[in-house]
């Protein structure tokens, strides 16, 4: 086979997947095709969900001003609630889960390794959803400049999404805070601080101008940024998810240094064991140099990808819970067709009109024990862990 001109061959490449982009991006400035919620909740689920009965929330709906739900012609069922007259119950009722401004700390959660193809994204935004359907108020930062993230949440990154739009201008100063990057999403209670491809050039950037620094303080305040970013919006929000790029660099730096925890998915597998153990060696020695007073509320792995039908999975499992101990997560995310599924139309479980309730139920038992580690961290639940037998 002769050689091909490796820059004509791209171009190629490039006229063609670029115009695709650009026909999915003129489909996407439809206004029909701006991404919506489309689950509704049943009485009974929203019932669970508010925890109140459910005639108690049907003669709320006048008091809080609903609508009553729609009506099936055929049976005269009520169809459902949305989200958002979950979340109006729950104010009404005192049953939101938010923590309390005066003792509780906003929590900086990043799902962080440096392997790639692990379920970082995917732990993200279907943990983001889960944590928005049980009421709390979240903010997802993207910060791989491969924006499956960004994807998730309905933007096409590259057509959609500009510099403008990222934690960039904050990153190059440019800003003093972050909020001018936080957009409200299709999904109630969770915002949105998207990526695209030029977060890949800031490395670059943040590089050179450290390079200008003089002084050891100056050049350390750059990893810095993404925490200081995040301190000017925290407020708002019960908890922060940073999904974050599969490799070392500037940006994964300021995800580590943002984090209050940090979330480490890994499959159970030889290759992603020693992948994950590399990436607590060289993040150790980066807070070290940077940040050596740096504190976590907890550092946990998350097994993702599992397939039990692999013996071998399983024994890799046991390796993981005797090397890592207490920073393993008991439960795992298993392996799941309706994971893979959703997220070929750009979607997860937790957003299917007609959810898999059996996919619902995996993840939920692997999002609580996360949930439970985060409501450890606020004082203002301890009352209400301690009366579940939660220390
Ligand atoms: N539990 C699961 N079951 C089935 N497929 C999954 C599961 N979790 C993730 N995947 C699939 O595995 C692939 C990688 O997942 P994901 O993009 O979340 O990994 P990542 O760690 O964010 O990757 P990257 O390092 O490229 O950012 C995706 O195709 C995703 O749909
Ligand atoms: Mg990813």
């Amino acid at each position: 086979m002769p050689a091909i001109a490796a820059i004509d061959k791209l171009e190629g490449i490039l006229a063609s997947s670029e115009n695709f982009l650009q026909r999915m991006h003129q489909l996407g400035a439809e206004p029909h095709q701006r991404k919506v919620m489309h689950r509704l909740f049943s009485p009974g689920e929203a019932a669970e969900m508010v925890g109140r009965d459910r005639t108690t929330l049907a003669r709320a709906e006048p008091e809080i001003g609903m609508d009553a739900p729609r009506r099936n012609p055929g049976n005269n069922r009520r169809v459902g609630y949305t989200l958002e007259q979950v979340q109006s119950f729950r104010r009404h009722f005192g049953t939101l889960p938010w923590r309390n401004p005066e003792t509780d700390p906003p929590l900086v959660i990043a799902c962080q390794n440096f392997k790639g193809g692990v379920g970082k994204s995917t732990t993200c935004v279907n943990f983001a959803h889960y944590l928005a359907l049980k009421g709390y108020r979240v903010l997802v930062i993207d910060t791989d400049s491969q924006a499956t993230t960004t994807s998730m949440f309905g933007y096409l990154p590259d057509a959609e999404i500009t510099e403008a739009d990222t934690m960039l201008p904050f990153l190059d100063g440019e800003q003093k805070s972050l909020a001018y990057a936080v957009r409200p999403t299709y999904f109630p209670g969770i915002d949105l601080i998207p990526a695209c491809l030029v977060l890949y050039e800031a490395e670059l950037g943040i590089v050179m101008r450290i390079g200008t620094q003089t002084t050891r303080e100056q050049r350390a305040a750059f990893f810095h940024e993404l925490k200081f970013g995040i301190q000017t919006v925290a407020d708002q929000y019960d908890l922060i998810l940073i999904d974050s790029p599969p490799a070392l660099g500037m940006i994964s730096i300021n995800v580590l240094l943002a984090a209050d925890a940090l979330l480490v998915p890994s499959a159970a597998r030889m290759f992603d064991f020693s992948s994950t153990v590399q990436f607590f060696r060289m993040i150790h020695a980066y807070i070290q140099q940077l940040d050596p007073e740096k504190t976590y509320r907890w550092i946990s792995v998350l097994t993702t990808l599992f397939d039990r039908r692999y013996e071998s999975q399983k024994q890799f499992f046991e390796v993981m819970r005797a090397c890592f101990g207490e920073s393993v997560f008991q439960r795992v995310f298993f392996h799941s067709s309706a994971v893979i599924n959703s997220a070929a139309q750009f979607t997860t479980p937790y957003e299917q009109a007609k959810p898999d309730r059996a996919v619902l139920e995996m993840m939920g038992s692997v999002f609580e024990e996360i949930e439970l580690s985060i409501l450890r961290e606020w004082p203002s639940k301890a009352a209400a862990l301690s009366q579940r037998g939660i220390t």
